[in-house]
């Protein structure tokens, strides 16, 4: 087992997703308050490709996307972590976070961003890492800059207006 396949956070049980988590993630990806800021819902089996996607993303670099369970229900609430992603060309890992719109305002994705954040810089030893989102996507960008992400520009990812965010590992270690 991976060290990176199952964290805990003090209100989050993160653990690697897998092709059981098929069910949970078509729930989510079909509601369309969630996925009103990711492009629009998606089908069994649009979810089923993304989810064979994050699958090979894990077995390629050993880190991707964990599926996110409340601590203390042990219900699925969401989903998040680090992935490759090209940003005008440019192969960036990048911070990512949905919740299911139940667990909304209570601080989840910024702690699943913050756990993120350590592991990419304590972990991986990445030098630096991006989030992005929908320049109207004001929650997300508040989660960003919460977890101490830094506005860098704005730029048009498939064509649609987003802001991007990046963190180095020397602000961190200077912030400390
Ligand atoms: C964006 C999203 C992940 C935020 O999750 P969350 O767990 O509610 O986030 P948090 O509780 O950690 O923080 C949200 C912050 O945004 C603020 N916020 C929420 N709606 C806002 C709005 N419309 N305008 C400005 N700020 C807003 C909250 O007040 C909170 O900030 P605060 O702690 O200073 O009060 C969640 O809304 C979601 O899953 N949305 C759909 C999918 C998505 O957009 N994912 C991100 C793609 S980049």
């Amino acid at each position: 087992m991976n060290l990176l396949d199952e964290i805990s956070t003090p209100h989050l049980l993160l653990r690697r997703l897998t092709a059981d988590d098929l069910d949970d993630l078509t729930r989510m990806h079909l509601d369309p308050r969630v996925m009103a800021t990711l492009g629009g819902i998606r089908s069994l089996d649009e979810t089923r490709t993304w989810l064979a996607q994050k699958l090979e993303h894990w077995r390629q670099y050993g880190f991707g996307l964990w599926l996110a369970r409340e601590r203390e229900t042990e219900q699925f609430a969401g989903r998040g972590g680090l992935q490759h992603v090209a940003i005008d060309g440019r192969d960036e890992i990048e911070v990512g976070y949905s919740f299911l719109p139940d667990f909304w305002g209570c601080g989840l994705a910024t702690e699943l961003a913050r756990a993120s954040i350590r592991i990419a810089f304590t972990v991986l030893n990445l030098p630096e890492i991006v989030c992005f989102t929908l320049t109207t996507n004001r929650a997300s960008q508040r989660v960003m800059q919460k977890a101490g992400f830094r506005y860098e520009r704005d730029f048009l990812y498939q064509n649609l207006p987003h802001v991007l965010y990046r963190l180095r590992r020397t602000d961190v270690a200077a912030a400390d």
